[in-house]
């Protein structure tokens, strides 16, 4: 566990907004009038809902805001929920300046509030009471009406804005349960790879470590194991690879393979036959952090042979 908290028991504020900081929050503009009617206003983090009978409301606000006392004697605000549209507005009002409206859109209500187009919602309030607290004043609105915009609601954490990516337990058990496991899709991918020739997810889940070993002891990487499937499938037409069994021990996954195709091209120096060919196999897939590692394979070239009536002399069947 780390602590920003060094031997001292001193809270430096950086420290304080170290940790705050890993907190999302909101990000509503308080609005009003001035004297003179001009809307005016700032961003705050803290807006939250106090009460619901009576509906209070509240939000803390920098004793050295030059705008709340203006808000204040005007008795009244309107809390805009900005949406994630509106980083503008969040620019525009979270600065210092006497003309933080310039340029934004906003209607005034018969409220007496600015309400900022296209906010996510809008809360008017009367000033109900103040709370002084440390550097901040704590203000309680209490709630005359409200109103729902649209879009999302822009959220502020860690320093960056971003807006709410919310979860549908439903679905994400559903996609859980449905999820395909890893050994599920390593095999599909080698079947699919080695099968049609569609090397795109092998090649998606291969580290760039991978080996593959062959039955010789030949070691080859990735490109090379993407040439051999070329290879097969021009010598090879209709080929079709069934995996036969499929399990996984300690990251290794061992399938057992059949693969048939017609012979129409020329293989280990034999020319096309046109027959149909078998040939059963085994690979074994080492993988580590979700990526195919190594892999070992054998198979028997004499069961290739003897299917396309190739009979070698030193490896004749009984
Ligand atoms: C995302 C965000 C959240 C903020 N939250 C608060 C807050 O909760 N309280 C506060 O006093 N200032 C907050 N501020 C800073 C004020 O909006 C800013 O200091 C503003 O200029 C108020 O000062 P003024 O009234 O003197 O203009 C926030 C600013 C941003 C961008």
């Amino acid at each position: 566990m780390s602590s920003v908290l060094g031997s001292t028991p001193t809270l430096t504020p950086a420290e304080q907004r170290k940790v705050y900081g890993l907190l999302p929050t909101s990000v509503v503009a308080i609005a009003g009038l001035t004297a003179e009617d001009t809307p005016t206003g700032f961003i705050v983090g803290t807006f939250q809902s106090l009460s619901l009978e009576p509906a209070l409301v509240t939000f803390s606000i920098a004793k050295t805001s030059s705008t709340w006392p203006i808000l204040r004697s005007k008795g009244r605000f309107t809390a805009n929920v900005l949406s994630n549209q509106q980083l503008d507005v969040c620019k525009a009002l979270g600065k210092k300046g006497d003309e933080k409206f310039k340029g934004l859109d906003f209607d005034i209500t018969e409220f007496g509030t600015p309400h900022i187009r296209n906010a996510t919602a809008w809360i008017d309030c009367t000033v109900l009471s103040e709370v002084v607290a440390g550097d901040h004043f704590m203000i309680v609105g209490s709630v005359k009406a409200m109103k729902v915009g649209s879009g999302d609601a822009l959220i502020f954490c860690g320093g960056k804005f971003g807006d709410c990516n919310l979860w549908d337990p439903a679905a994400a058990e559903a996609q859980a349960s449905d999820a395909p496991s890893l050994q599920e899709r390593i095999t599909d991918a080698w079947r699919r790879a080695w099968g049609e020739g569609d090397t795109g997810a092998f090649e998606a889940l291969v580290s760039p470590d991978y080996v593959r070993h062959s039955k010789l002891g030949e070691v080859v990487r990735l490109p090379e194991m993407l040439k051999q499937i070329e290879e097969s499938h021009a010598a090879f037409s209709d080929f079709k690879v069934e995996i036969l069994h499929a399990t996984e021990a300690e990251g290794l996954i061992s399938l057992h393979w059949r693969t048939v195709a017609k012979h129409t091209g020329e293989f280990m120096d034999v020319p096309p036959t046109q027959r149909s060919v078998t040939v059963h196999g085994a690979s074994f897939i080492r993988h580590r952090n979700g990526r195919i590692t190594e892999e070992w394979v054998v198979w028997d070239p004499r069961e290739l042979l003897s299917s396309m009536h190739i009979w070698h002399l030193n490896h004749q069947p009984a």
